[in-house]
C-alpha cells in the first residue's frame, strides 16, 4: 500500500493516465491462489468500477478459442510472473490488440516484461509452495485498483472512497492474528484430522476465499477439501452431509450474514460437523473461531484469510506433513 494509499487518493503511478480510456470490460485471467484473487476482485471491480469483468482460468481460456474484444482490459496475476498458461494468455491477449497489465510479485519475470504495465505486489519472496503473502497482496492490489478505477471512472463518491481507505489502513491490523486465536486454532486442528472431507462455504467474496481455503487444506494436509458458495449448497453437494463432514462456514458479519447462516443451518440439520469463523457466535456450530468485529467486509476477508491458512497449517503439522514443501508441488508452473 506505500506510496499507493494516499491521504485523499489511491494512486498507481506505474498506470498510465489513458489506460483506462475507452475499456468496457476487464478480463481477468490466472491460476489456482491468483485465480481465487482474481475472482474475488471480480466482485470488486464490478461493484465499485461498475465496469463488466470476466475471470479466466488460464489453462481453459488458451484453448477455447476465445473472442477478445479490442476494448477489454486484460489482467493477469500471477505470483511468480513464470506460470505458463498464465504467460501464454498474455500473449494471446497482446497479439489481439488488447492493454494489458500484469499484476505480480517477481520483479523482471516473464509476465511483467510481457504486459504493457505492471503493478508488483511486493510481498517480498514466497517461498512456500503454498502462496499465503502473495494473495493478501494481491487482494490488497486489487481492491485498490478497484477503487482507483471507480475514482477515474467517477462511479463512486468521494466519500464512499475515503470510508474505503480508512479501512484499507486497517489491513495490517486485520492480519495480525493474536496468539490467542493462533492457540485456539492449534487445539482445534486436532478435531479435524480425519472425515471424508471438508466443505468451505462463503458468499460473495467469501466464496473465493472459502476455495482458496480448500486450496490451502489440501495442499498441505492431503484432505480432501472443497469450496462452494454457500446457496449451491442445497443443488448437489448437501447429500454428502453427515458428522464426518466437516464444514467450515465463512460467516462474516457485513456481507449477507443472514443468509450464509440459514444455508449453514439447513447443514447442520442433516448433522454436519460445523465450525464457523464468525465475529457472531453460532448456537448450531460444533466448533467456534471467534474473529475480530470489523466495520468492512473486506476486513473480516483478511482475517479470515489467515485464520483459514494458519488452520490449514496447524491441520498439516499434526499430520506430520512438510507445510512449506508439500508433495507433488512446485512453486512455479512452467510447464503445461
Ligand atoms: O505464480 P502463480 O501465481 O502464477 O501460480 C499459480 C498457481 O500455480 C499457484 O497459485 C498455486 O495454486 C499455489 N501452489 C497455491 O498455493
Amino acid at each position: 500500500m506505500l506510496g499507493r494509499l494516499g491521504d485523499t487518493a489511491i494512486t498507481f503511478d506505474e498506470l498510465d493516465s489513458d489506460l483506462f480510456i475507452g475499456i468496457n470490460e476487464i478480463k481477468l485471467c490466472a491460476c489456482g491462489t491468483s485465480y481465487h484473487a482474481a475472482l474475488a476482485s471480480s466482485y470488486l471491480f464490478e461493484r465499485y468500477a461498475k465496469v463488466r469483468t470476466s475471470v479466466e482460468i488460464a489453462s481453459e481460456f488458451r484453448y477455447k478459442e476465445p473472442l477478445m474484444a479490442p476494448d477489454t482490459l486484460f489482467i493477469v496475476i500471477s505470483q511468480s510472473g513464470e506460470t505458463a498458461d498464465t504467460l501464454e494468455t498474455l500473449k494471446m491477449a497482446k497479439e489481439a490488440g488488447l492493454k494489458t497489465v500484469t499484476i505480480c510479485n517477481v520483479d523482471n519475470s516473464s509476465m511483467v516484461r510481457m504486459a504493457d504495465a505492471t503493478i508488483l505486489t511486493r510481498a517480498g519472496i514466497e517461498k512456500g509452495v503454498a502462496s499465503t503473502k502473495a494473495f493478501a497482496t494481491q487482494m490488497a492490489v486489487l481492491w485498490m485498483l478497484s477503487l482507483h478505477i471507480a475514482s477515474e471512472r467517477k462511479t463512486l463518491a468521494q466519500s464512499e472512497i475515503a470510508r474505503h481507505m480508512a479501512a484499507l489502513r486497517e489491513v495490517p491490523s486485520a492480519v495480525k492474528v493474536e496468539d490467542e486465536l493462533h492457540e485456539r486454532l492449534k487445539r482445534l486442528s486436532k478435531r479435524y484430522l480425519h472425515g471424508h472431507g471438508f466443505f468451505f462455504i462463503g458468499r460473495d467474496v467469501f466464496f473465493p476465499l472459502a476455495l482458496e481455503g480448500a486450496l490451502k487444506l489440501k495442499e498441505i494436509s492431503y484432505l480432501h477439501a472443497e469450496g462452494y458458495p454457500s446457496g449451491e449448497m442445497k443443488h448437489g453437494p448437501i447429500a454428502l452431509a453427515d458428522p464426518g463432514l466437516f464444514t467450515i462456514a465463512l460467516m462474516p458479519e457485513n456481507m449477507l450474514y443472514d443468509k450464509t447462516k440459514s444455508n449453514v443451518e439447513e447443514l447442520s440439520a442433516r448433522d454436519s460437523t460445523i465450525c464457523s469463523i464468525s465475529p457472531k457466535p453460532f448456537n448450531l456450530a460444533d466448533d467456534f473461531i471467534p474473529v475480530g468485529e470489523r466495520s468492512h467486509y473486506m476486513l473480516e476477508f483478511f482475517e479470515m484469510m489467515v485464520v483459514v491458512q494458519l488452520l490449514s497449517m496447524e491441520v498439516a503439522i499434526r499430520l506430520g506433513n512438510d507445510v512449506d514443501m508439500p508433495r507433488n508441488l512446485a512453486k512455479s508452473v512452467t510447464v503445461e
